[in-house]
């Protein structure tokens, strides 16, 4: 079956702890076609007469930019997914319900939920149908290829995803076995996109905005769904469509970086207590500000900082430190080896 011809489309992948309203609306910013919430654990939700963490609540926050906003569910009971399905849709701001089945942590799976579902694809598809029959939103399944590479489901839970008319399918071209490491199955990925017709967004070992494109084109996908790099580069989605326009990614100065750890904390700060934004800042700050001169330095001035408006104080002083040096750009020596298998 042929995929429905439309522009691709490059979305954030959710990422627990990150993919809060705070970072998808820089990613937004940059152009990311759509998002994906953190995973929400049905239960959590079902649950929602105990009081939301303040932390979590900047899960379920939609910034104005946020065009195309899934709020993504991991369980594997169907009655309480529903209900947790009901209750995200009742809020109002989700343009789709998101079911994890790729989470292949070991306290997620050991209770059934994420990836282990590949392995009970009968519930799996009872879980889908529960969520399906429940919200009036559309529904989007993210999942892997199987449990290991001799349970190999998602052909199978993809065509179900498709004849229950799922708004789309994201797939990690992984096992749950191989977690984050070892090659992505383009081959695999091109085969189930080949057999549906909604879109299948591609999704694994994307580490620059070349990578994308040329997964798309491996894949055949209707999209690549992007998770670490963009932790590391959330400018990637610009970049992506400038080499879509014939043009080149841009070179990412100081001013940038500094005003993009910035403008985070703020976000962040409006949705979580002060102390606990402005801490987080620290390991977005590794990302992006590594290769600059003196990176280390400030970076370890971080460690004492627990208002926003000493961040904002530190990182005026750095940059005006390096543009007097006029010492703008990154020194690739600088840099830290990559380390795409971990985050
Ligand atoms: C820190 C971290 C947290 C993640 N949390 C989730 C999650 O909440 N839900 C989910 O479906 N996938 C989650 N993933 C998986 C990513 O969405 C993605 O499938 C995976 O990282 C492979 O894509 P990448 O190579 O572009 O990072 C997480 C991945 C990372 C690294």
């Amino acid at each position: 079956m042929t995929q429905i011809q439309r522009e691709p489309a490059f979305v954030l992948a959710p990422m627990d702890g990150m993919t809060r309203a705070s970072f998808r609306s820089v990613c937004f910013d940059y152009g990311a076609d759509g998002a994906t919430t953190e995973m929400i654990q049905s239960l959590a939700l079902g649950r929602a007469k105990k009081r939301m963490s303040e932390t979590f609540a900047e899960t379920l926050v939609r910034f104005p930019n946020e065009k195309n906003l899934a709020a993504q569910l991991i369980g594997s009971n169907p009655a309480m997914m529903a209900e947790s399905a009901r209750r995200l849709t009742a809020m109002g701001h989700f343009d789709a319900i998101d079911i994890n089945m790729g989470c292949p942590a070991r306290k997620v799976v050991g209770s059934g939920n994420g990836s282990a579902l590949l392995k009970s694809p009968e519930l799996a598809i009872e879980v889908m149908e529960a969520v399906r029959d429940t919200t009036g939103l559309p529904v989007q399944l993210k999942l892997r290829l199987g449990w290991d590479e001799d349970h190999i489901t998602a052909p199978r839970l993809v065509r179900a995803a498709a004849l229950m008319g799922f708004r789309s399918v994201t797939l990690h071209g992984r096992t749950r076995m191989q977690m984050y490491k070892g090659p992505v199955d383009v081959a695999a990925i091109r085969q189930i996109c080949e057999s549906v017709s909604i879109p299948v967004y591609a999704n694994g070992g994307v580490a620059c905005a070349e990578d994308a494109i040329a997964f798309l084109r491996a894949t055949g996908a209707a999209g690549v769904a992007i998770g670490r790099a963009a932790l590391r580069q959330p400018w990637i989605f610009e970049d992506i469509q400038s080499l879509r326009r014939g043009g080149a990614p841009v070179e990412r100065l100081a001013p940038e970086r500094v005003g993009l750890v910035k403008r985070l904390a703020r976000l962040a700060c409006g949705h979580r207590p002060e102390k606990v934004a402005v801490s987080e800042m620290r390991k977005f700050a590794h990302w992006w500000l590594s290769g600059l001169t003196g990176a280390d330095e400030i970076l370890r001035a971080m460690n004492g900082v627990t208002a926003l408006e000493g961040l904002d104080r530190l990182m005026d002083d750095y940059l005006e430190v390096l543009a007097k040096k006029g010492d703008l750009a990154v020194h690739p020596e600088l840099l830290p080896p990559p380390t795409l298998d971990t985050v």
